[in-house]
């Protein structure tokens, strides 16, 4: 039987996208109206959020998603020291059981799981027979935020082909950012800015992704020069927790910093987008400026979310399956 696993932003396509955002509007306007069926969706299914990783957006708007379609929701939120993880089982051992839970029913269910491991929601997906959702692995990827914030660029620049964007910051440790590039190499993008300091530029596998798609890029650590050339900038923060010494974050800290003086060089039709959290890389200043989106793109988490729960756990066959490469 097919598992819908959701792992890496590689394994979409336009068709999936097509269908998922359909469905995330439409779940917005059922929300809007108070559409009291949407609570059958995920009804007698379980949502177990396993987050060994901090999370506010990701693990909030998942099990609020859940919660609306009426799924009951169990969550784990440290799972690092409240799990049997503090007594050295493997991540595989707690999914094949976790697994076994949920797949005692013949309801769907799914488990949202964070991980501070590169790679440990494939080597979870490997021994799951629930499927597993990706919210973030490491220094891996984080598809569903990939998913929320292509679902912004299309609501607020009405498509994606033809963009000229840059994504900033930290392009080396932000998973955000690697799962963005691999699906932006999917589109006709006009032209891709990857603005980060010489220690922190994109991973080689992920620009060989672009160079292998053909996707036109260009490095550049000058964001004043790149700023007004732009339709969306992807700001990111530098990823201190996962740098190998503190120095280099000194070193790179304040270099990107989006303030009045840098959004009035943009285009007016513009977009500043960010996964957040923040710290001082956007200037609270701008934030009610309409280029801003990064509150607007927060929201849609929730939104595309519930239509990717929906998906997975009514049609998973709409799910496209793990790349074999
Ligand atoms: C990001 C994450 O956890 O990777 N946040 C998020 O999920 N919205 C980005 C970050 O931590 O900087």
């Amino acid at each position: 039987m097919y598992i819908p696993h959701v792992v890496m932003s590689q394994q979409f396509d336009r068709p999936f996208l097509e269908r998922l955002y359909q469905t995330t509007t439409e779940m917005k306007e059922r929300l809007r109206q108070g559409d009291l069926h949407l609570a059958c969706k995920m009804k007698y299914k379980t949502l177990v959020s396993l987050f060994y990783e901090p999370s506010t957006r990701t693990r909030l708007s998942f099990e609020i998603a859940g919660a609306n379609l009426g799924a009951h929701i169990i969550t784990t939120d440290n799972a690092n020291v409240f799990s049997s993880a503090i007594k050295g089982e493997s991540l595989e051992d707690s999914i094949r059981v976790i697994s076994t839970y949920l797949s005692a029913s013949s309801y769907r269910s799914v488990i949202v799981l964070r991980h501070n491991d590169k790679g440990a929601a494939l080597r979870a997906a490997e021994v799951s027979c629930t499927p597993i959702i990706n919210a973030g692995d490491g220094t891996g990827q984080h598809p569903t935020q990939t998913l929320l914030d292509l679902y912004t660029i299309y609501d607020e620049c009405g498509g994606v082909d033809g963009l000229t964007i840059a994504l900033v910051g930290d392009l080396r440790y932000g998973r955000t950012i690697h799962s963005l590039a691999y699906l932006l190499a999917k589109f006709a993008i006009k032209q891709l800015y990857l603005v980060s300091p010489e220690e922190l530029k994109l991973p080689r596998d992920v620009r060989d992704y672009l160079i292998r798609h053909n996707t036109p890029f260009e490095e550049n650590a000058n964001l004043d020069e790149v700023a007004p050339l732009v339709d969306v900038i992807y700001q990111t923060r530098l990823q201190k927790e996962r740098f190998p010494k503190e120095e280099l974050f000194d070193h790179v800290s304040g270099r990107y910093i989006i303030d009045r003086a840098l959004i009035e060089r943009m285009k007016t039709q513009a977009r500043i987008l960010h996964p957040l959290p923040r710290n001082n890389e956007i200037a609270q200043e701008i934030d009610n400026d309409p280029r801003a989106a990064y509150f607007r793109q927060a929201q849609n988490g929730l939104f595309v979310r519930m239509a990717l729960l929906d998906i997975v756990c009514n049609t998973p066959c709409d799910i496209p399956p793990l790349p074999k490469e």
